[in-house]
């Protein structure tokens, strides 16, 4: 595939973005900052237009998609947009059997165990997810001078909710998959980061000016594990991403013991969670920029003791390539939103000469 058009060609302000610029090493006039999982129950105006309607059909709504992602970025005014959809949506647009259930998530009708259950699986073609770039193309539109970042999940975190059938804690059933059947494993890795890279590449064909690849459940796994048997199909999915230019941020949690190794799997930028110090993960991630961490139950501190933690991970964040302020995992249900329109204020206004 061609090299997407460059985003400061699709608006010139995004080449003022400071998120993008902070993805990219530049340097920023402030710590741009946006929040995993902005979008979402914590918003009235989410609750309210979610109302009667299923987590999918929101997620194929492109209406609703373009509303559901401005939400955030109206009440915040964050430096980034996340594209609002969900890591399962690309398997149930081939047709995957499946349904994302209110406070458990992705559940799979029948989970994948056999190399025939992995090949049943189709290819993704834009022509599945032409709501995609439909919602896509609009909320670029929208968005103006933010920048839009895409989404997918990473073959490990996507094959949990494959094998497993839903979610896991000791995600036992995929690494029986792993070490027991090596090639049913590679398999669907493989079918998994093709999609993925598929998914991303019609995001920002129709706009999007990042991409986040969410191996949420990497940190399940050894180095060793990790290495062999994940990181060469991350590699692939970040590889594809790459070719169009975007950057690329790859994200998991309780990764302290792989964050270097998700850096070369071919990040621009890595996303840390909450129990890693900046100040142990810099170092360890090099010439990449990164992003996080806040711990997301800190705005439910008040606002002074959340935001002198903000600025001590601004403060820790000023060695690192480039920094881009997140909380280290998804916005708490529970979250006072008016907590965060506190915190993206002090991240865009603590001065950095
Ligand atoms: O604002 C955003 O960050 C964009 C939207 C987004 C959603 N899911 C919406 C969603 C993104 C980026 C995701 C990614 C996602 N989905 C991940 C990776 C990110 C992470 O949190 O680590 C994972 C592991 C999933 C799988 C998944 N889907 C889970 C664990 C859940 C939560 C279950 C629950 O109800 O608590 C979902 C459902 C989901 N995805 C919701 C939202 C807003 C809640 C559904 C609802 O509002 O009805």
């Amino acid at each position: 595939s061609t090299p997407a058009e460059s985003p400061a060609a699709r608006d010139p302000r995004l080449a003022e973005s400071q998120f993008l610029r902070a993805a990219r090493g530049e340097p920023v006039t402030h710590t741009p900052v946006w929040f995993m999982r902005q979008a979402g129950r914590s918003l009235p105006e989410y609750l309210a237009i979610r109302e009667g309607v299923g987590m999918l059909e929101a997620c194929m709504d492109p209406a609703l998609v373009v509303e559901i992602t401005l939400q955030p970025v109206r009440r915040y005014g964050v430096d980034a947009a996340i594209f609002f959809s969900d890591i399962v949506l690309p398997l149930k647009a081939v047709g995957v059997d499946l349904d994302i259930v209110p406070g458990v998530g992705p559940v799979v009708a029948s989970p994948v165990q056999t190399l025939a259950d992995v090949e049943a699986i189709p290819e993704l073609e834009p022509d599945h997810v032409g709501f995609i770039t439909q919602a896509v193309r609009g909320l670029v539109a929208e968005l103006g001078g933010t920048p839009l970042i895409g989404f997918a999940g990473a073959p490990f975190t996507v094959a949990s909710y494959l094998v497993e059938g839903g979610p896991s804690k000791e995600h036992a059933r995929t690494k029986a998959m792993m070490f027991g059947a090596p090639e049913v494993w590679e398999a669907l890795m493989a079918k998994i980061a093709r999609i993925s890279a598929a998914y991303l590449e019609v995001q920002v064909s129709a706009g999007a000016s990042a991409v986040q690849l969410f191996d949420s459940w990497a940190g399940a796994l050894t180095p060793g594990d990790y290495e062999r048997l994940v990181r060469p199909h991350s590699a692939m999915v970040l590889e594809r991403a790459g070719a169009l230019g975007v950057p690329r941020i790859h994200f998991g949690v309780g990764t302290a013991n792989l964050l270097d190794q998700m850096g070369e799997a071919g990040a621009d930028v890595v996303g840390v969670d909450w129990r890693t110090p900046l100040e142990r993960a810099i170092p360890l991630v090099g010439e990449r920029a990164v992003q996080g961490n806040l711990d997301p139950t800190l705005v439910f501190a008040p606002t002074e003791v959340m935001t002198a933690r903000a600025a001590e991970v601004i403060e820790a964040g000023r060695v690192a390539r480039g920094h881009v302020f997140n909380l280290g995992h998804g916005v708490i249900p529970s979250t006072n939103p008016d907590q965060l329109a506190r915190l993206t204020e002090f991240v865009q206004g603590y001065p950095l000469a």
